[in-house]
């Protein structure tokens, strides 16, 4: 399911929700080249005029490299690399600047164009980057400062600074800079909430593996979320990358760099798909992929403010018998089993884990949102349950299931007979109901 789904009311709900949560936060938005060159790069400029007018602290990081290579060979210079990283000879400087100032003026003429004062300025501090691996960088470098204050002071006027790929020694020497290093070190420098990759191909899907990582899949095969580990895995998967697949690799190197610099939030969007940047902030459907901090972060145990959302989720489950009926207070009762699967502030899954004694633990009242079905959240928050039982020295866990068995499978339970639950259990085992047990040796 994809956000513009989502009926009219809870989209503008949605909406104001995050924009209550991250307004005033900086968004820094590193832009492939590409991008400028499609059909997209008005639209994508009007969504970023429109939150830098709405209260949001915009900084642009334009990619520069295949303009850069293009200006090079007109010129009959050749473009070489080391490492992936552009060696910027003497004789070659002025057109590398050339090039580069020229794809920052196109942001700078977009956001004119919908009435947003831009900033082209000297704002990261570089230093060469010598001789790599035998290979003399010569006009290479890389960052060495972002200059926070100067960036803070044109933010604080309403104005988004942008950055072209060139820093400057302390002594005025210029030198190319990668772009993704001056996004990484943005973010980090500027504590963005936020880090945007925006690009003009296909997304992060089952398609850009030649052999598929352990990671969520979506149903149509898209990657929506990553923890930094699953992202290490995704990148094992592409090592070498597959041909087409280098650029999907170095986005997600550096999603999971500013990721580790304390970036929580990085998305990577595809600008070709209309307002893929409003409807990756501001729904938390978004279209692209996220990756965020740690999956442990957004599974935390119930807060009583929770109680509502959950019942709201497992509402019309009890009415239909799929889940035995809770009303807040048998929920309040048990909260510290409780958990809840968080998405940007919104409860979306939740589920239980309730001891029985003699070792044996019970896994319950697992539901997810529909609108977030089959997105992982359900089997992370199984997962996560049985990582607290392991904790807690349990050696069994079970389920009692109508509806579900197939999906208890899928998790590695297998059937068991009513015999095999605890005690205390069996004594109030609603023999009208006829829930299956399935079960799991830890
Ligand atoms: C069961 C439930 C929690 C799954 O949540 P979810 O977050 O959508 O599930 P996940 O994304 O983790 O897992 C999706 C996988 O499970 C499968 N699946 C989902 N519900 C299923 C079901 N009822 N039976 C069999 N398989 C199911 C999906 O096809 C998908 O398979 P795939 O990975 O091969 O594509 C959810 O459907 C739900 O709330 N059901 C009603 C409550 C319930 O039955 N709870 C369990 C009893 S405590």
């Amino acid at each position: 399911m994809d956000g513009a789904d989502l009926s009219g009311v809870e989209l503008i709900r949605e909406a104001f929700h995050y924009r209550s949560r991250f307004a005033g936060s900086t968004l820094v938005f590193k832009v492939d080249f590409p991008v400028t060159e499609d059909p997209s790069f008005p639209v994508l400029m009007r969504d970023l005029a429109l939150l830098a007018r709405t209260g949001f602290r915009i900084v642009v990081v334009p990619g520069a490299k295949e303009w850069i290579d293009s200006v090079l060979a007109e010129y009959g210079m050749v473009s070489e690399y080391s490492g992936g990283v552009r060696i910027t000879g003497a004789q070659s400087m002025p057109f590398v600047e050339m090039a580069a100032f020229h794809v920052a003026n196109r942001f700078m003429t977009g956001l004119s164009a919908d009435r947003v004062d831009a900033v082209i300025g000297n704002f990261v501090r570089a230093r060469g980057l010598g001789v790599v691996d035998g290979a003399d960088m010569e006009n290479t470098g890389r960052v060495d400062k972002i200059l926070t204050d100067s960036i803070g002071r044109v933010l604080g006027q309403g104005m988004v600074p942008i950055l072209p790929c060139i820093g400057w020694s302390p002594a005025g020497k210029p030198y190319n800079v990668p772009s993704d290093g001056i996004a990484l070190a943005a973010s980090a420098a500027l504590g963005a909430a936020k880090l945007f990759i925006v690009t003009a191909h296909d997304g992060l899907s089952r398609g850009s593996f030649g052999r598929a990582p352990d990671i969520e899949f979506a149903e149509d095969g898209r990657v929506t979320g990553l923890t930094p580990q699953e992202t290490e895995a995704a990148l094992r998967s592409l090592s070498p990358p597959p041909a087409g697949a280098e650029k999907t690799a170095a986005e997600l190197r550096l999603a999971l760099e500013a990721s580790r610099a304390g970036v929580e939030r990085v998305h990577l969007i595809d600008a070709r798909e209309s307002g893929s940047v409003l409807r990756e902030l501001f729904s938390n459907l978004g279209s692209g992929t996220m990756i965020y901090a740690d999956e442990y972060e957004s599974i935390r145990p119930l807060k009583t403010k929770d109680i509502a959302d959950i019942l709201r989720i497992m509402e019309p489950l009890m009415k239909q018998g799929v889940l035995i009926r809770r009303n807040s207070q048998d929920i309040q009762e048990k909260k510290g089993d409780y958990v809840v699967f968080e998405i940007d502030g919104s409860v979306h899954a939740c589920g239980a884990l309730h001891d029985w004694g003699e070792g044996q633990g019970e896994i319950a009242a697992v539901a997810t949102d529909p609108a977030f079905a089959e997105m992982g959240l359900g089997r992370r928050i199984v997962r996560c349950l049985i990582d607290r039982a392991r904790k807690q020295g349990m050696r069994r866990v079970f389920a009692l299931t109508t509806q579900t068995r197939d999906w208890f499978e899928l998790l590695g339970f297998r059937e068991d007979s009513v015999e095999s639950l605890p005690g205390r259990k069996r004594e109030i085992y609603d023999t009208g109901r006829k829930s299956k047990v399935f079960a799991l040796e830890l």
